[in-house]
C-alpha cells in the first residue's frame, strides 16, 4: 500500500461516517445501571477560545465547522466546548445529524488534511491536544499526530480499510509510518495487535484482505489499526453500527479493556444512550450542532436536565420493555443545519416549549448553564425546580 501517514486514520478525504443514519441496534439498555463508583465526576469546564493552553489533555473550545453549499451555509457543528482527560471515556450522543461525525473528524484535523478540503470548510474555535492547539496548526503537523497521539475507528470498517492489501500489511504500514522499524518486526506487532483484539490464528488471518474477514473482524482489524501506536486520544465513531447485538457487546468490552491497558482517552460517538451508558465518565448530548446537556454519565443518564435528552432515554430501546413501547420518543425531525430554528433549537419539537414565559425559548437561544452540580451543564430555559418536578413526576415514572 501507500506509504501514506494517514493510512492510520483511514482515507483522508473522510470516511462515509456521518452519511449512514445507522440506526443501531441496540446493545442492550442499561439493564445492568450504569458503575456509580467510577470517579470520573471530575469535569474541568472549558475555557472560553484565547485564553491560553489548557491543563485538560484535550479541550475544545467553541469549536465551528461550517461547511459552504450552493444551499447556504451548513452549520455543522456551532459553538462546541468539552474536555477529556487520558484514562477517561467521553460519550457523544444525538440523532443522525447532529454533528457527531463533523466533530471526531474535526479533532482528527481531517477536514483539513488537504488543500481541497480546506477550501470547502470554515472552522473556528480552538482544539487543545495534550498542550498543542490543532485549529491553527500546520496540517503537516496534525497528520504527524494522527495516528501516533490520536487515531479513529470509523463508523464503517471498509472505508479504512483498502481492500487490495492485506489486513497485516495495513497494519504493519499504519505502524512503520511511525516507527523506524523493518518489516518483520512490524509484522510481529500486528500479527500481536490481532490477537489483542480477538482474531483466531491471527499469525494465519495476518495476509487475510479485509474482505476474508467477518463484519466484527473487521472492526476489530480497524481497532487494531488504530491501537497498534498506541495513541493517546482513541475516537471511536459508533463502533458497533453494522454488528449484531452480541458481537456489539464484545467490541465495547474490547475498547473497554484496551482503555484500561493503554491509558488513554477515548470517546464514543453513539445514537444510543445505552450503549455509552456504562462505559462512559462523562457524556455529551449534542442537538443541531451544538452541546445541549453535558456531565458526569451517572448524572446525565440518571438525572437528565434536557427535554431532548429525556426524549432520548424515553426511546431508547429496553430489554424489559415492549419493543413497540415507546414512551416518550422525540416527536419530528432533527432541525436544518442551514436554518436553525430561532430561540431554542429543539423548540418545535419540544412539548414543553410554552412553559418558559414570554415565547423566551422561540427568541433567546439557551446557553449551557449549570443544572444539578458536578459540572453537570444543560442549556434550557425551564426553571431548575420546574425541570426536576417534569423529571420526577411525569418522565421517570415511565422509564
Ligand atoms: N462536507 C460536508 N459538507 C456539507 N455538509 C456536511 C458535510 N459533512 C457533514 N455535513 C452535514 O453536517 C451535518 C452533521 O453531520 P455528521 O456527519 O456530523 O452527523 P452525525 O451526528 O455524525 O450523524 P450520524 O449519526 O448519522 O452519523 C449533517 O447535516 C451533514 O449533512
Ligand atoms: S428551552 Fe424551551 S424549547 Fe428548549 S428544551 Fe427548554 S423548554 Fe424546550
Ligand atoms: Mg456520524
Amino acid at each position: 500500500m501507500t506509504d501514506s501517514p494517514d493510512s492510520t486514520t483511514g482515507p483522508a478525504t473522510g470516511p462515509t461516517a456521518g452519511s449512514g443514519t445507522g440506526a443501531t441496534a441496540p446493545a442492550g439498555p442499561p439493564a445492568t445501571a450504569p458503575d456509580l463508583t467510577k470517579t470520573g465526576a471530575a469535569v474541568g469546564e472549558p475555557a472560553p477560545a484565547g485564553s491560553g493552553a489548557p491543563t485538560a489533555f484535550l479541550e475544545v473550545r467553541d469549536l465551528k465547522v461550517h461547511f459552504p453549499t450552493d444551499d447556504g451555509i451548513v452549520k455543522s457543528v456551532d459553538g462546541l466546548s468539552f474536555t477529556l482527560e487520558k484514562g477517561r471515556t467521553l460519550g457523544i450522543v444525538g440523532e443522525s445529524g447532529s454533528g457527531k461525525s463533523v466533530t471526531s473528524l474535526a479533532v482528527m484535523g481531517l477536514h483539513r488534511a488537504s488543500r481541497q478540503q480546506r477550501a470547502k470548510v470554515d472552522m473556528s474555535g480552538e482544539i487543545w491536544l495534550d498542550g498543542k492547539e490543532l485549529v491553527g496548526a500546520d496540517p503537516d503537523e496534525v497528520r504527524r499526530l494522527r495516528g501516533r497521539e490520536m487515531a479513529m475507528i470509523f463508523q464503517d470498517p471498509l472505508s479504512a480499510l483498502h481492500p487490495y492489501y492485506t489486513v497485516g500489511n495495513q497494519i504493519v504500514e499504519a505502524y512503520r509510518v511511525h516507527h523506524d522499524v523493518d518489516k518483520k518486526t512490524a509484522r510481529k506487532r500486528a500479527v500481536e495487535m490481532l490477537d489483542r483484539v480477538g482474531i483466531p490464528q491471527p499469525d494465519k488471518r495476518v495476509d487475510d484482505h479485509p474482505h476474508q474477514f467477518s463484519g466484527g473482524m473487521r472492526q476489530r482489524a480497524m481497532i487494531a489499526m488504530a491501537l497498534v501506536n498506541n495513541p493517546e486520544l482513541l475516537i471511536a465513531d459508533e463502533p458497533t453500527t453494522a454488528l449484531d447485538v452480541t458481537v456489539q457487546a464484545q467490541i465495547l468490552d474490547l475498547i473497554r479493556d484496551l482503555q484500561k491497558e493503554f491509558g488513554s482517552a477515548v470517546i464514543i460517538i453513539t445514537h444510543d444512550l445505552g450503549v455509552v451508558a456504562e462505559l462512559a465518565d462523562q457524556l455529551l448530548v449534542m442537538y443541531g450542532g451544538r452541546c445541549i446537556e453535558r456531565g458526569p454519565a451517572d448524572k446525565v443518564f440518571y438525572e437528565p436536565q434536557h427535554p431532548y435528552t429525556w426524549g432520548l432515554l424515553g426511546s431508547m430501546p429496553r430489554i424489559d420493555r415492549e419493543q413497540t413501547e415507546r414512551l416518550i420518543p422525540v416527536k419530528g425531525s432533527p432541525p436544518s443545519l442551514i436554518n436553525v430554528p430561532g430561540g431554542c433549537a429543539f423548540n418545535p419539537r419540544c412539548p414543553y416549549a410554552d412553559l418558559p414565559k414570554d415565547n423566551v425559548t422561540r427568541t433567546v437561544r439557551p446557553e449551557l448553564r449549570e443544572a444539578g452540580g458536578g459540572g453537570h451543564v444543560a442549556a434550557c430555559h425551564l426553571a431548575q425546580e420546574e425541570r426536576e418536578r417534569i423529571w420526577t413526576e411525569e418522565i421517570a415514572p415511565k422509564l
